[in-house]
């Protein structure tokens, strides 16, 4: 079943422009608009949302807080369900929660689902197993459609969870009236290009392989990026901690020097995501502190940011893509980083140590 793939991550993590495909295409109509039937018409009520979900999807979620708020302009938090709970969020009938779980099973994402409804919030999920759980006790579901993972390290399921986020955004800002139609064209078309982006990363493979020998006997390893670069940061240092068993951080790149600095010393690596346009100059600053401690600098950058070569020891450029919406491509990259460093490692990457797929305890 692995299908000549020597685990179920790689299987999955190159199945992701199909994947990503069939999340995409079955929600764009023939006008070339997103139709989600799945989801609410009206949202003139809405003065919150609040994004729950666990490890890889919460890092999806932070990603789809970033694109909902720029696009349809309401408030969004985005809460990890085991501390949402415990907390004291506000939750009244114009609350609109989005519950986000791959399998649709996991225990504290459906206790906050609960908590949520029984204080007259509106719930809608995104989810990736048919009739799980989750989409059931929702009002609304929006699935990605990325097939079964197995790997107990989720892949396809963040990308698609990602794209399904940033039509959601595209289509309530078209609900709100709060983007133009040309912006939403132009973010439209670059969702559209998701799987043969995502393609493109994929051939990157083999690059990426012999960069990873350099993390593999690595004792840390930081990852540092800002906005959305931090949000991807973040679930690439959840890869590799969790398949290759380095231990990883990811720091705000703006708050290095605020504590983490201090750990960053001759050979350290650092992999620094300079994907975003509007922040590049304020990274590339950060890359520069690393460097002056000794830091091996692995840069992560869009095509064509020739400047980065001057100051990073190694370049691995994603293909052009607004900022908004680099995730998904950076996203692939990192889990083949990470993937090659277990390989490398000789773990057992399908059956990570102390992990399951589903968490059904809270
Ligand atoms: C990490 C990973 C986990 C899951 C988390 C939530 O690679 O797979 O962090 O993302 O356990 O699971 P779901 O999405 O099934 O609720």
């Amino acid at each position: 079943q692995k299908g000549g793939y020597e685990h179920f991550m790689l299987k999955e993590i190159s199945e992701q422009p199909k994947a990503l495909k069939d999340t995409i295409s079955p929600r764009i109509d023939e006008s070339g608009n997103i139709k989600l039937d799945e989801f609410p018409t009206n949202f003139d009520n809405v003065n919150k949302i609040y994004i729950i979900a666990c490890g890889t999807a919460y890092h999806a979620g932070l990603v789809g807080k970033n694109l909902i708020e720029k696009y349809a302009k309401i408030p969004v938090s985005v809460d990890i369900a085991s501390e949402f709970r415990y907390n004291n969020p506000f939750i009244d009938k114009n609350t609109f929660m989005i519950i986000i779980s791959q399998s649709g099973e996991t225990a504290d994402t459906l206790a906050a689902l609960r908590l949520g409804r029984k204080k007259g919030a509106k719930i809608l999920s995104i989810c990736n197993v048919v009739g799980s759980s989750i989409p059931r006790e929702s009002d609304y579901c929006v699935y990605t459609w990325a097939g079964p993972e197995i790997a107990v390290a989720s892949t396809k399921a963040y990308t698609t969870q990602v794209a399904v986020l940033a039509m959601i955004s595209l289509y309530i800002g078209k609900l709100r009236k709060t983007i133009s139609d040309d912006e939403y064209t132009k973010v439209l078309n670059e969702i559209k290009s998701f799987p043969q982006k995502a393609e493109s990363v994929l051939k990157m493979e083999s690059e990426i392989e012999s960069i990873s020998s350099y993390i593999v006997n690595q004792k840390d390893v930081f990852y540092i990026g800002r906005s959305i670069d931090y949000y991807v940061a973040m679930e690439g240092s959840l890869k590799l901690k969790e398949i290759s068993y380095i231990h990883s951080e990811a720091i705000a790149a703006g708050e290095l020097k605020h504590g983490t600095l201090a750990l960053v010393e001759d050979g350290v690596p650092v992999i620094a995501l300079a994907t975003q346009n509007r922040l590049f100059d304020k990274t590339l600053s950060n890359i520069k502190e690393v460097k002056a401690r000794g830091g091996y600098v692995i840069a992560i950058a869009k095509k064509g940011n020739k400047e980065i070569e001057k100051e990073a020891d190694v370049v691995l450029y994603i293909p052009e893509i607004i900022d908004e919406l680099t995730a998904p491509l950076s996203g692939i990259l990192l889990q083949l980083l990470a993937y090659y460093a277990a390989k490398k490692k000789g773990c057992d990457i399908d059956k990570p140590r102390n992990l399951a797929k589903s968490v059904t305890v809270e």
